[in-house]
């Protein structure tokens, strides 16, 4: 028999795969933390362009911090689903995602997954030092997390939650601005923050888009990462 000869397929990096792999069992396990996920993603890589990333950056940035959460599969749904106020054992607990995350993603030698796990783990940290698992302070945190950070925080201030409505962009903007009982804008990056003001309009009309109730089943629909770096969202 004559073997045929294949065609040479489009080399797609373990990265790439990795990140739509992950995202989709987040997906299939709750659709909530994938559709906050895949926007965080995509701003953190609109956001990385404004602040002067190469676009090959820009587009590892929001492939990584689109599994910033993916810690989160290890604690139980009834958990991540509760409403506020949580005990501090279940705090506790909901905190550990970060060491998760990174325990998933690291070890590999592959850098872009490298790159996912160092977000997985500090993207909770805070400028001020009063974020966790480590209590990083300033630039000792890095640019990838301090952007991720402030786009985990406006999504999640929007997102419509089991246990409470979403915010206004107005009112999301106005927290991360002026603060409230859980944000100070000292807990970011003023260079960040005043890039993510700057496109205030853009933010609002990306996240209108692509909303939960639009994606209805779909989270793996939120407007592609090319696209977004296309800046055409
Ligand atoms: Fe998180
Ligand atoms: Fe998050």
């Amino acid at each position: 028999m004559v073997a045929r000869k294949l065609k040479p397929s489009r080399t797609i990096s373990p990265s790439r795969v990795a990140a739509q792999c992950l995202s989709r069992v987040l997906e299939t396990r709750d659709e909530i933390t994938h559709g906050h996920a895949a926007r965080v993603g995509a701003l953190a890589a609109r956001l990385a362009g404004l602040l002067g990333l190469p676009a090959k950056r820009c587009e590892a940035i929001g492939r990584a911090a689109l599994m910033h959460d993916i810690g989160k599969l290890v604690i139980p749904l009834e958990i991540i689903q509760r409403p506020f106020p949580l005990s501090q054992e279940e705090w506790g607990i909901i905190q550990t995602h970060s060491r998760h995350g990174y325990t998933i993603l690291s070890g590999t030698g592959d850098p872009d997954l490298e790159l996912a796990a160092e977000i997985a783990l500090h993207h909770h940290e805070r400028l001020d030092g009063s974020g966790y698992p480590d209590g990083l302070k300033g630039h000792d945190i890095s640019l990838p997390n301090r952007i991720t950070a402030i786009c985990d925080v406006y999504d999640a201030l929007r997102q419509n939650r089991p246990y409470r409505s979403g915010m206004s962009h107005r009112d999301a903007m106005r927290v991360i601005f002026t603060g409230d009982h859980r944000t100070t804008p000292g807990q970011f990056d003023p260079d960040v923050l005043s890039a993510f003001q700057g496109i205030s309009g853009e933010v609002d009309a990306y996240y209108t888009a692509n909303a939960d109730e639009k994606l209805h089943g779909h989270a793996t629909m939120v407007a592609p990462l090319d696209r977004i770096l296309k800046a055409s969202w």
